[in-house]
């Protein structure tokens, strides 16, 4: 993939498609950017540019809005930030009706100004990869940058159909975050470990596959470790499973049979440890807190050695991972030389299932080990715990980073790509 910094642009139009889908609050009758860290990500490549007299035009996607009247959705918000934020002449531009008047609009721009374009889902032809609509986003300019890592697992017209009409380059941003996972795929610093949590297992299972090729360890905790302890025989009593897809359950397929093949296929493995300690591969949680509900105040630490030990509660749900796992988990994180960690222990926004979430960011935080984190809630989890800074990588990347991790080619990453 070129890099925007390999390239020799100067006085030209650049367009560059960002991700600028970022949460809003409401103030008064407006809305206002309430975390911009997606934002300023973009500005290196954008001062890159403009510090070559180009003009620079910004594109992206915010929400999910099902037609243009979805107010909420708009970039006005994220064009207000810009003006306020740099001292770059920022100008919105909310049609893209009138390609002419566009164009024009752009053409009468000075060298270093900044369009923003308005919200690129408000046109059904984003998502359809119309060919029509990336032939008159490419009218608009010399050149691409594509620094939307976190939308490159989407087939859509500003991350693809663009590409392929236009000199194209990958943003800093882009390109850096396409480093720091590769890394962990193909050259990792051993011990390698692997945190995966969360609520739902659908989306983490093709990325535990292929890491667990690589990695010393997968730790699993949150909603994702029941299916683990369900495949090892444990009562998860009334904890959370997510419901297999239909077609799964007709052929009486659910997550729990997943797990127990991921089980089979890393047996007998152990981890490195100044020497061999004998640990299975994947490791899951040995205690847990368990409760009721999850707004209830009463708590129990359930050991998960035995049914009959776990079923003296059996109506019970699994919110956190126990004191004895959070003590493993550390241990194991503390050695390694390489972490990535996508997704919370357990229900953290609740005060009494903090603790396994807050264990493990600070086990992050201080390991001596590269560390890599990703997703929006555990980058939610480091933030409340106040460890952003003490990460080496946190990437505002979901979905495209747990299918880059699973293996896949994103296809706004294979339409940058080049012959050598
Ligand atoms: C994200 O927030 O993960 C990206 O902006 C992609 O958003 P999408 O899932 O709506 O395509």
């Amino acid at each position: 993939m070129p890099s925007v910094k390999e390239m020799d642009w100067s006085g030209k139009t650049v367009l560059v498609r960002t991700d600028y889908n970022v949460p809003l609050s409401p103030r008064g009758h407006k809305w206002i950017v309430r975390d911009p860290r997606r934002i300023i990500t973009s500005f290196e490549t954008i001062n890159f540019l403009r510090e070559r007299g180009n003009k620079v035009i910004l594109m992206s996607h915010l929400g999910r809005p099902k037609s243009r009247e979805d107010g909420q959705c708009s970039l006005l918000p994220v064009a207000g930030y810009l003006q306020k934020n740099t001292d770059w002449p920022v100008e919105f531009i909310d049609e893209l009706d009138d390609w002419d008047s566009v164009r024009a609009t752009i053409a009468a721009g000075e060298p270093g100004s900044v369009f923003l374009l308005e919200n690129l889902r408000f046109h059904p032809g984003e998502k359809q990869n119309d060919p029509q609509l990336a032939k008159n986003l490419a009218s608009l300019a010399d050149f691409f940058v594509n620094e939307a890592f976190s939308s490159c697992h989407r087939e859509h017209a500003s991350v693809v159909g663009v590409a392929k009409l236009l000199p194209s380059a990958a943003g800093v941003a882009l390109d850096s975050e396409v480093r720091a996972f590769s890394q962990l795929l193909d050259n990792p610093v051993h011990p390698f470990v692997v945190v995966v949590g969360g609520a739902k297992i659908s989306d983490k299972i093709d990325p535990i596959v292929n890491l667990a090729r690589r990695a010393d360890a997968v730790l699993i905790g949150g909603g994702v470790a029941n299916n683990f302890l369900k495949a090892v025989g444990l009562a998860v009593q009334k904890s959370y499973l997510q419901d297999a897809p239909a077609d799964w359950r007709k052929e009486g397929r659910d997550f729990v049979d997943v797990a127990n093949e991921i089980l089979q296929e890393n047996r007998s493995y152990r981890l490195l440890k100044d020497g061999y300690i004998p640990l299975p591969k994947i490791i899951y949680p040995v205690d847990v807190v368990a409760a009721a509900a999850i707004d209830s105040r009463k708590t129990s630490i359930v050991e998960l050695t035995s049914n009959e030990k776990i079923c003296d509660r059996c109506n019970q749900m699994y919110l956190d991972i126990g004191p004895k796992t959070i003590k493993l988990y550390r241990e194991l994180i503390m050695q390694a030389e390489t972490v990535f960690w996508n997704g919370p222990m357990g229900a953290f926004e609740k005060a009494p299932f903090v603790h396994g979430t807050k264990e493990i960011a600070r086990a992050v935080a201080k390991t001596g080990g590269v560390t890599l984190v990703g997703g929006g809630d555990t980058i939610a989890a480091l933030d409340r715990f106040g460890y952003f800074n003490s990460v080496d990588y946190v990437s505002m990347a979901g979905s495209a980073a747990l299918e880059f991790l699973s293996g896949k080619r994103l296809p706004g990453l294979a339409a940058l790509e080049r012959e050598q």
